[in-house]
């Protein structure tokens, strides 16, 4: 079976590639590119055996010798072996077939073929496939197993090291791919194996259950333990009986040979193939777009199988691989609820979508459109949130409608309208991968976006690529960075504007570049006078020379990609220091290429399709204004009904405006708001004043208290759509579940509510909504369900023959006169900073393993084994000065609430700053942040607030669990899985040669 082989180049993982050369493969001519593995060029003309090779992402590991074939009359592995011009390949010659027979049977030896009982046997098992392409009847090595026991340490995977083949295609994953750094193999042990930091059990390794190395195993030795027992017809049956099974099969091979039994067990997988099913999906968690097959049996969910993914190849982090419990989980909402007094009982659909539309058709009556408001999700898809839009303007007739990138996005949105003119990145993960550095300010993208990390910490290992961190904390990539500084919270804009200013007056701006395709570059030169170094070193709190040696770097880099979050994004100067960084990158001269460039990273799956699709009170979808005549025209054409003329209301404004009575009314889905936004009392006081609530989720939330109906959506498995990522990458997903019980797809609940209001829409498929948007959506008009069929991809803006931007601003920017926009600005001091009162500055984000408030995660079990509660991490410093250990419990207080938690001593956080992650079962994080928030777009300032902590008597256990990574982990860095040591050993030969002999890596 081939190998999910790509394109060479991806992610900058074979850069030598040349021109067409001629080979010769087996006496035939064929056309090869210069420098490409020879097994790629071989496989495009015929099947070879290559377990260990899996890629060109992955590259050479030459473990396996499976591959051997004669170049110029000599055995060499085509994986490690590079196309030259005139090669002549003998790949079927008997010495190359019988090299390549020996060495899978020294595999053998290794592992034992039971694959009838094996639930890896699933028509996709490399080592089986290899044994039946080889036609093995059998074995000259005996199975020996090894003197391991099986580790069942982990929460999600196994690591059987009997039948482990020593491939090592786990270990480059985790070292080159994950770059998480955890595995090696022992190769000079006795019995050889695969390790955890050098030799622990899995759980409290370093891991962090990504589920690379488990993708790319070939065989049965990494296993997801949900498909132990689960995915043969036997596989599950008690292990005594199992191991008698096994018995016979080894009882029987010397006579039979494996022929009979390979074809038995060929026949399972056959049976196998029509009981599980196989859909492709796009992760539900955060906004990188990974996709992958999920494999069900029933509504039991096996396993995530990512291969194929445009944005994310073969990875995933632990929650897009692990992170399903929740589908299925007895929490879920499965019928509508109608409040009865102080409570909520079942209703029928019938009974509440009625209820809904006539009290909401009653309040618009009484108090008019603009007394309504809708809240659409950014986990649900593009179409259910354009549906959800069209229904607050064409139906409820305002232009109340938001999205919750207003609580971390909007002002990121709103810096590159000011400078470039498009609210996306500028390109995709590619490009920052390619770039010669790149510049995280404000975003932990190892635990937010750790795909989109995996590629960076990637670049930077292998590829030489400069890596810069401003952020408070020392979070992984901090740890990882060439330079790693810490500016004072709520400055970030002082040090970005020097650094503009640096390249001005040293002769590093690209004055060619500004002169052809930016405006305003005097003005822009002139706001810049105070930010001088000194002035930025002072402002900052950064050592002068820290911030020389940065612009240094900035100003000798090929190219610059800069990332950002919320830490510039929930500032009350959010959307200027959003602006400065797109400022800072026209000034270097990187947009317009495809290396370097803005990257505001995203946070829900699909917050940036929630802004393409127009949940917005002031665009429609495509970013199209309300206030245009002739756009608003347009809609009112197309959607057949008189539009409202005036911007509406974000969500900010809304809560103000349901304290003074004029929101009377609210159609909320898939978002918990209360624990989301800013202020909790302040909204769930608004909430209260509400004549009517909506909540539309999966899962009872805080804010469903609130309600007056709550309406059963349906998670994305169980729904056929497509999300946009934070590459502006749209992307499919099919629906691999029905609806849980009476659940519904948000779309077609939507639908109900509009018809039941007179609407007379009559949607069958989510692509008729689709093809409904692209045709009023200049962005968007070349995007059908059919371009994005299966795994196929469209970056917007998408032309209508279908051809898309994977890379903004290629021909100017989308300004009337084709050119950027240089955006003058100046500083002020945050709105809420530590003082005597409040001594410390609260930071707050995510944590790998949990999504935001984690109504998701917490309902995934092994999550919850593994990091079951939240806690305050404080400095050593800090922890030295007031007496604390890890598991103390304090009470920590702002100027807006107070909430007790335990604290964790963290070497992460620095002097008096702590920091507290998002997720909230023990209570949100917006009980201690304010209503401040960002000028130009109300997004909160959750990263000006300043609180206090008082010590409680009570001294609790360690809030990291001695399995989680963080715990006592050790990562044991290296470029790969160091082959060369295997053929060190001295029981090592090379296949079809008579004698032990040392062979060279191929450099
Ligand atoms: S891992 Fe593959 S080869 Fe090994 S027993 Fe299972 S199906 Fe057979
Ligand atoms: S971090 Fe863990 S799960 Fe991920 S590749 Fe490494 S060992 Fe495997
Ligand atoms: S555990 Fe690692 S080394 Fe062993 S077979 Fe799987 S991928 Fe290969
Ligand atoms: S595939 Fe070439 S050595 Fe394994």
């Amino acid at each position: 079976m081939k190998n999910p082989v790509r394109h060479p180049g991806v992610n900058g993982s074979n850069p030598a590639i040349k021109d067409g050369v001629e080979i010769l493969i087996d006496g035939k001519r064929v056309v090869a590119t210069e420098g490409e593995l020879l097994v790629e060029a071989i496989l495009r003309e015929k099947e070879i055996p290559h377990i260990c090779y899996h890629s060109p992402l992955m590259g050479p590991i030459q473990t396996c010798d499976t591959c051997l074939v004669e170049v110029g009359g000599k055995l060499q592995r085509a994986c490690g072996t590079k196309v030259a011009a005139g090669m002549e390949i003998a790949a079927e010659s008997e010495r190359a077939k019988k090299a390549r027979s020996e060495a899978f049977d020294v595999i053998l030896g290794n592992h034992m073929l039971y694959c009838t009982v094996c639930d890896n046997n699933n028509e996709n098992c490399r080592v089986h496939n290899t044994a039946m392409e080889l036609n093995v009847q059998h074995q000259e090595h005996p199975f020996k197993p090894k003197p391991y026991e099986v580790d069942m340490s982990n929460p999600f995977y196994r690591y059987d090291p009997s039948q482990c083949i020593l491939c090592g295609q786990c270990v480059q994953a985790c070292q080159t791919v994950q770059v998480n750094e955890t595995l090696s193999i022992g190769w000079e042990l006795d019995h050889p194996r695969v390790l955890w930091d050098g030799g622990m059990q899995i759980g409290g390794s370093s891991c962090v259950s990504c589920g690379h190395c488990i993708t790319v195993c070939p065989c049965n030795a990494l296993m997801e333990k949900s498909m132990l027992g689960e995915a043969g017809f036997m596989s599950g049956m008690p292990k005594t009986a199992l191991d008698k099974m096994i018995d016979v099969v080894k009882a029987v091979e010397p006579e039979m040979g494996y022929g009979a039994i390979m074809q038995v067990s060929q026949t399972e997988a056959k049976m196998r193939e029509e009981r599980i099913k196989k859909t492709k999906t796009v992760c539900t968690y955060s906004c990188i777009g990974c996709s992958y097959d999920v494999w069900t049996k029933g509504r039991d969910i096996l396993k995530i199988v990512p291969l194929h993914g445009d944005a994310n190849e073969i990875s995933t982090c632990v929650k897009g691989k692990f992170g399903w419990d929740y589908v299925n989980h007895k929490d879920r909402l499965q019928a509508p609820l109608v409040r009865e007094g102080n409570g909520f009982r079942e209703a029928s659909w019938e009974e509440a979508l009625t209820l809904v539309a006539s009290r909401l058709s009653a309040i618009k009556q009484e108090y008019g459109p603009d007394s309504l408001a809708v809240i659409v999700s950014s986990k649900c898809t593009n179409e259910d949130g354009y549906l959800m839009q069209k229904f607050a303007r064409s139906v409820l007739g305002t232009n109340n409608v938001d999205n919750c990138s207003r609580y971390c996005q909007s002002p990121a949105t709103t810096g590159l309208f000011r400078t470039v003119g498009y609210g996306g990145d500028s390109g995709g993960i590619e490009n920052i991968a390619k770039s010669g550095l790149v510049l995280i300010i404000g975003s932990q993208t190892a635990d937010s976006h750790p795909v989109l990390a995996t590629r960076v910490k990637r670049a930077h290992k292998l590829h030489g690529q400069r890596l810069i961190v401003a952020d408070p904390r020392e979070h992984e990539m901090a740890s990882r960075a060439d330079i790693h500084f810490r500016p004072r919270p709520g400055t970030d804009l002082v040090w970005i504007s020097a650094m503009s200013r640096y390249m001005l007056d040293n002769g590093h701006a690209k004055l060619d570049f500004l002169d052809k395709w930016v405006n305003g570059l005097d003005e822009y030169r002139k706001s810049l006078e105070p930010f001088t170094m000194e002035y930025a070193a002072s402002t900052c709190n950064v050592p002068l020379e820290t911030l020389e040696q940065v612009a240094r770097e900035l100003a000798a880099a090929r190219s610059i990609a800069a990332l950002w979050a919320m830490g510039i994004t929930q500032h009350t100067r959010a959307s200027d220091g959003s602006t400065a960084i797109s400022n800072l990158l026209l000034i270097t001269g990187n947009y317009m290429r495809d290396e370097g460039g803005a990257y505001p990273l995203r946070g829900h799956n699909n917050v940036q399709g929630a802004g393409d699709i127009g949940a917005a009170p002031n665009v429609y979808p495509g970013y199209q204004s309300v206030t245009d005549p002739e756009i608003r025209k347009k809609f009112e054409q197309g959607w057949g009904v008189a539009l409202p003329p005036e911007r509406g209301m974000d969500n900010h404004e809304m809560v103000d405006a349901m304290h003074e009575g004029k929101v009377r009314a609210m159609y909320l889905a898939g978002e918990d708001m209360i624990s989301a936004d800013s202020n909790a009392n302040h909204v769930a006081g608004a909430f209260e004043k509400l004549d009517f609530f909506v909540v539309q989720d999966i899962f009872f939330s805080e804010t469903c208290r609130y309600a007056d109906v709550v309406l059963p959506g349906a998670p994305a498995l169980e729904k056929d759509g497509t999300f946009s990522s934070t590459e502006r990458r749209i992307q499919r997903l099919y629906q691999a579940l029905p609806e849980l019980g009476d659940s519904r797809a948000d779309w077609k609940i939507t639908q109900d509510i509009a018809n039941r209001m007179g609407a007379n829409w009559n949607y069958q498929h989510p692509s008729e909504i689709m093809a409904e948007m692209a045709a009023l959506t200049p962005l968007y008009q070349g995007v059908t369900y059919d371009r994005l069929e299966g795994y196929k991809t469209l970056q917007w803006p998408v032309a209508s023959d279908g051809t898309d931007q994977p890379v903004l601003y290629l021909d100017g920017f989308p300004f009337p006169d084709n050119k950027a926009r240089l955006y003058p600005l100046s500083f002020r001091e945050p709105e809420e900073a530590p003082d005597s009162d409040f001594d410390l500055f609260l930071n707050n984000g995510r944590l790998l393993e949990h999504f935001h408030e984690g109504n998701m995660t917490y309902r995934v079990s092994g999550i919850q084994e593994e990091t079951p509660e939240r806690y305050l991490e404080i400095s050593t410093d800090l922890a030295h000065e007031r007496g604390i250990e890890s598991g103390r419990w304090v009470r920590v207080t702002s100027r807006h609430g107070s909430l007790v938690i335990k604290a964790l001593v963290s070497h992460r956080v620095f002097g008096k700053q702590v920091y507290l992650p998002h997720l909230s079962q023990e209570g949100p994080i917006n009980i201690l942040t304010g209503s401040h928030a960002d000028e130009a777009t109300n997004t909160p300032a959750f990263k000006e607030t300043a609180v206090r902590i008082r010590l409680l008597p009570e001294q609790g256990s360690n809030p990291l669990k001695p399995i989680n990574p963080r715990f006592s982990g050790k990562p044991t860095p290296q470029t790969g899985v160091e082959v060369e040591r295997k053929w060190k050993r001295k029981d090592y030969r090379l296949p079809g040669t008579d004698v032990l002999v040392q062979i060279q890596p191929n450099k």
